[in-house]
Order: C-alpha cells, then structure tokens, then sequence
C-alpha cells in the first residue's frame, strides 16, 4: 500500500504541480483535497508548460486517474475553462481518468462578487485574496448553506438552495455593500448547463478511492497552497479557508489517517509570499529583488509580484510537526547559484528567549526576530545536475545543513522546473 501526500511546507508555490507530476510516474491516482482555483500549480514536461489550477497534476499522463475531492471547493465555469485548455494542449480528459466528488462545495458568483467587496471593504487591512470566491465559500460550507456537486445536479434542489441563497446573498450585497444585485434567472440558467457537463464525472469519490487503496493502487494527494496558509496553523487571518496540512486530506478526501503511508513537504529552497501578512524572514532589498527575478517569482493565478526572503527553519518544523512530515523535497535550489552568502533562520529571538515555533498571535509574531546562519554560495549552475554528486559542495552543506537543523531529511531535490531536472535521493 502506499497512499503519499505532497504539501507545501511554507506559503505556497514551493513547486508542489512540479513535484507532484514527478511522483506521478509511478502512481496510479493523484487526488486534490483541498483548497480550489486559487491554486496555481506549473508543470513542465519537455519544452511545453501547464498551468493548473483546479484539475490534479497527474492529468498529463494518459493513464493515471484524477481526483476531485469533497474537500475542494470548484467553480464549474474556471473547471471548464481548464479542461478546454487542456484539451487544446492535446491532453485527453474523459470520466475515465478524472471523477468529481459529489461532495465537492460549488463556488456561485456571489461567492466572488463577495470575496472582491468584503476585500475591499477591508482596505488597508485586506488579506490580499485572489478573489475567486474561496473564502465565502467554505463559510457557506461551514454555514450549511452551500452548494454541493450533488445538490447542482438535481434541478429541483438547486433551484431552492439557489433561490434562498440569491435572496440573502442580495440582502448582504445591496443593504450592506451598495452593489448591484444578482439575477436568479441568468444564474440558474448558466448553473444548470454546468450541472449537464459535470454529470458523467461525479461519483461518491471516498468510495473510490478506499478500493483503489485495498487495491494496492499508488495514490498521491497533491495539496494546494501551504502549511502558513492553513486556517488553522497559519499566519490568521493572513490564510486561506481551508486545512491544507496532512490533516486536511482525511476531512478532504474521506479516507483514514492510518492509510496514509507518507507525508513529503514541498520546501522552496528560500521562501516566498503572495498576498499580505507576516513574513519574518522577508527581504526587502536588492537580493530579494534578485531573487524575485532569478526564480520568475511572479503568481501563476493572479501575476502578483511574490514577496521573496530567507528560508525559515521555524516554518520548516511547523509543518514537519503539524503534518507529520516523513521528508522534504527542496526545489529551486538552482535559484540560489550566484549568491555570495546565502542565510538560513534557525530560530527567533522573542522577548529575550530563543523560540522555534511560530506564534498564534501575530502581535507577537510582529516581535519575532530572525535569529540567522549564514552558509558560503556557489557560483556554478546547478540546471544540469542529475545526481547528489553533480551538486556543488556548498549547495551539499546548505542542504544537509537544512536537514540537521529541521532534523527532517531530505528525499528529492529539484534543480529546474522540467520533470528531468530532479534527482531522487531516496524511496519515499
Ligand atoms: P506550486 O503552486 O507549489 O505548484 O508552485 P508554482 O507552480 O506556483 O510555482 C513554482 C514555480 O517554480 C513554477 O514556475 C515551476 O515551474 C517552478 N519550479 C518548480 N521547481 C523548480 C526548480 O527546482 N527550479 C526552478 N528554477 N523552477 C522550479
Ligand atoms: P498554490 O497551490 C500562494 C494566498 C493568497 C492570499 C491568501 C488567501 O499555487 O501554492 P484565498 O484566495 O485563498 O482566499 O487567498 O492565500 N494563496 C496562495 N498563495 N499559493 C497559492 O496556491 C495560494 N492560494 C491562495 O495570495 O494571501
Ligand atoms: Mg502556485
């Protein structure tokens, strides 16, 4: 049996598409759990690059099996659009090689009007969502108000719980934010040609891949977002609305703890954020600048600019404790070639005391100074190394520096974004 999570293990974007489509190989089924189109995930096979948002990285081989789960939140319009894209890239999606939970919470058009007005109604305070209605959405989850797969194909239902939201949703939009109101009628119209496309795909998804579990199938869950994101144990209110640590594949995927056989966290060999709230280790200078242009550090789902700074051994070990991590794999390391020296946060010094742990309130995390250890550069490229040993010395000491100080080790490292440019180090 072997059920592994891929996860990213700082603010997102730490090359989970890239490692999950690697892993993917020798997997049968890749599962998203949580989280929706605010994830943006690249994959580069060759000379040709994907970008997805929604649908699971392993739709690029022809014989794997994808998976929706209840836990992800889907705006039927942006999976349509993606299939379309994908199709047109000459990637073959049928009922076959990709299912839909009937589970699934179904992202409206109020859901984004409201995540875009309740973000700016915030102002300087804003979260810096990628509004695509994520948020309100799992609050309609939450609320018992929602929408699922299976409420959208009944036409009846939905047609009540449309109604019902419509008008409430109006109330907030009108009343509170002075907007214009939504059409009922245009909605269920458009809502309902969804529900024709999206029928041959649903099936009870936690059914599925139980069987393909005790069918000694190998599964791969691919998160989205990262472990400072997650609503629980990330940097709050500054998250997104989901679990997007081990935790969340459970809730998200309707399968038990005990069948999962490996946690790996996704680790940028630096860090980056994009969207606003604490960031200890940021650098707003000419090396983040640098970094930002060296690693293409720009949003896949929005084009936002992505703040750049250190790595963060304390965000390290969050995620390694609060997902029970088995490995890292580290990407981009072959962004760092070029720097003289290169620094690692071990820890932060708050209120006089040295801590290794990232704290609830950001008030105190406001006091957190980095406490840093500096390893020697390279300048060699490192694109074209396909083995440990290709690697510089000092890239080799920043990276076992990195496993002794997360006492967390390390299984694959990434040094460009082709599924090639990968070297394995160890089974997972
Ligand atoms: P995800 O959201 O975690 O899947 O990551 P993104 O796709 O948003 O961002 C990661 C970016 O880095 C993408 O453009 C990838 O193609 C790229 N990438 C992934 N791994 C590597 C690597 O090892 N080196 C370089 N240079 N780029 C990488
Ligand atoms: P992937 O899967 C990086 C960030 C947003 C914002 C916060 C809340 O590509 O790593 P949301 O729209 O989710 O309500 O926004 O979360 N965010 C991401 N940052 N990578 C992502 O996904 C992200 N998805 C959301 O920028 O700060
Ligand atoms: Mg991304």
């Amino acid at each position: 049996m072997s059920a592994v999570v891929v996860l990213g293990a700082q603010w997102g974007d730490e090359g989970k598409g890239k490692m999950t489509d690697y892993l993917a190989e020798g997997a049968d089924v890749v599962i998203r759990y949580q989280g929706g189109n605010n994830a943006g995930h690249t994959v580069e096979v060759e000379d040709k690059q994907y970008k997805l948002h929604l649908i699971p990285s392993g739709i690029l081989y022809e014989n794997k099996i994808n998976v929706i789960g209840n836990g992800v939140v889907i705006d039927p319009k942006a999976l349509f659009e993606e299939m379309e894209y994908l199709n047109e890239l000459g990637v073959l999606i049928t009922p076959n090689n990709f299912i839909i939970s009937d589970r699934a919470q179904i992202i409206m058009p109020y859901h984004k009007i409201l995540d875009g007005i309740k973000e700016r109604a915030r102002g300087e305070k804003d979260i810096g969502t990628t509004r695509k209605g994520i948020g309100p959405c799992y609050t309609d989850k939450m609320e018992r108000s929602g929408i699922r797969v299976c409420d959208l194909i009944y036409e009846e239902i939905f047609k009540e719980r449309l109604r019902n939201n419509i008008e409430e949703k109006n109330n907030i939009i009108t009343k509170i934010y002075s907007e214009k109101p939504l059409d009922f009628e245009e909605i269920f119209r458009e809502y309902t040609s969804y529900a024709e496309k999206i029928k041959p795909f649903v099936k009870d998804t936690s059914v599925e891949i139980y069987k393909y579990i005790k069918e000694n199938k190998k599964v791969l869950f691919e998160g989205a977002q990262g472990t400072l994101l997650d609503i629980d144990y990330g940097t709050y209110p500054y998250v997104t609305s989901s679990n997007t640590i081990a935790g969340g594949v459970c809730i998200g995927t309707g399968i038990g703890p005990t069948m999962i056989t490996n946690v790996v966290g996704i680790v940028k060999a630096y860090t980056t954020r994009v969207g606003k709230g604490p960031f200890p280790t940021e650098l707003m200078d000419k090396t983040g600048d640098w970094v930002r242009e060296k690693g293409h550090e720009y949003g896949v789902t929005t084009g936002r600019a992505r703040r750049c700074g250190w790595l963060d051994l304390v965000i390290l070990k969050t995620a390694a404790r609060v997902s029970g991590l088995t490995s890292f794999a580290i990407t981009k390391i072959d962004t760092l070639a070029g720097l003289d020296k290169i620094k690692v946060c071990i820890g932060y010094e708050f209120k006089g005391k040295n801590i290794d742990y990232v704290p609830a309130s950001l008030e105190d995390l406001a006091q957190c100074n980095p406490i840093y250890k500096e390893f020697n550069g390279w300048d060699e490229s490192i694109y074209n190394a396909r083995s440990y040993e290709d690697l510089p010395e000092n890239a080799k000491i920043y990276l076992k520096g990195i496993e002794e100080l997360s006492e967390t080790k390390i299984s694959i490292i990434s040094v460009g974004p082709r599924r090639d440019q990968t070297i394995k180090i160890s089974q997972l």
